[in-house]
């Protein structure tokens, strides 16, 4: 682990975790979590956030105050899962630009294929949330990561609910330079390179498929 990872072991951060894992959790209220964990996270996620200072007028005087500037932001959801965290970010910064990369993992060889992607643009000076509810083999990430690279994208972070030790390593390897944070760091992959414990297929879950 190095400086750039932050585990976001928050108690209610842990709970509601502990909440997606379960089986018996249905389609309504694991959206509902999602969303609330990718608040949470995003507190701490954005704590170097952009401000610029507007002209404020109190009870008492005009004075100088900081607002967080949504220009200098974007949210990118990797579709389809990361698109349950999009307004958990955005509850916090509404005028956040949203971005989208579609990719999927080939069912036999984990690969990500991907789809369909559209960034803000100009992208340079933004700061760049890539949200995944699930960091795995890392492969999804690294390619939704070197597409924003090859668009601009510099200032980079990523986050995801729930990593395996193995999508870690290989996220970090590829982009040394990205902040990651995480919910909770579990155990590892099983063969079929889903996370264990996990949470199953965080995509049919949210979206109630399968
Ligand atoms: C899941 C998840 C990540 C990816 C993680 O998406 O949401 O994007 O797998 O796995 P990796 O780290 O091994 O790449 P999936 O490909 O199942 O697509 P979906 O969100 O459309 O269900
Ligand atoms: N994608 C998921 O949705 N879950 C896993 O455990 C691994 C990849």
């Amino acid at each position: 682990m190095n400086e750039n990872v932050t585990i976001l072991n928050h108690p209610l951060i842990q709970h509601k975790i502990t909440m997606l894992r379960d089986i018996g959790t249905g389609t309504n209220e694991f959206r509902q979590l999602i969303e609330e964990i990718a608040t949470l996270m995003g507190y701490e996620a954005l704590r170097d956030l952009p401000l610029e200072d507007i002209e404020v007028r109190t009870p008492i005087e005009t004075c100088q105050s900081p607002i967080i500037s949504g220009r200098k932001l974007a949210v990118v959801p990797i579709l389809r899962a990361g698109l349950g965290m999009v307004n958990g970010i955005l509850n916090l910064t509404p005028t956040a630009k949203v971005g989208h990369i579609g990719l999927y993992r080939d069912e036999e060889t984990h690969d990500p294929h991907e789809y369909y992607c559209k960034l803000p643009n100009p992208i340079e000076e933004r700061t760049i949330v890539v949200v995944d509810p699930m960091l795995a083999t890392g492969g999804s990430a690294i390619a939704a990561v070197n597409f924003i690279k090859e668009h601009g994208g510099k200032k980079i972070k990523f986050m995801c609910v729930i990593a395996a030790p193995e999508g870690l390593k290989r996220l970090q390897e590829a982009h040394p330079d990205i902040q990651i944070y995480i919910g909770h760091l579990d155990r590892g992959l099983n063969d079929a390179c889903y996370i264990c414990p996990g949470l199953g297929d965080a995509g049919d879950r949210i979206f109630g498929t399968k």
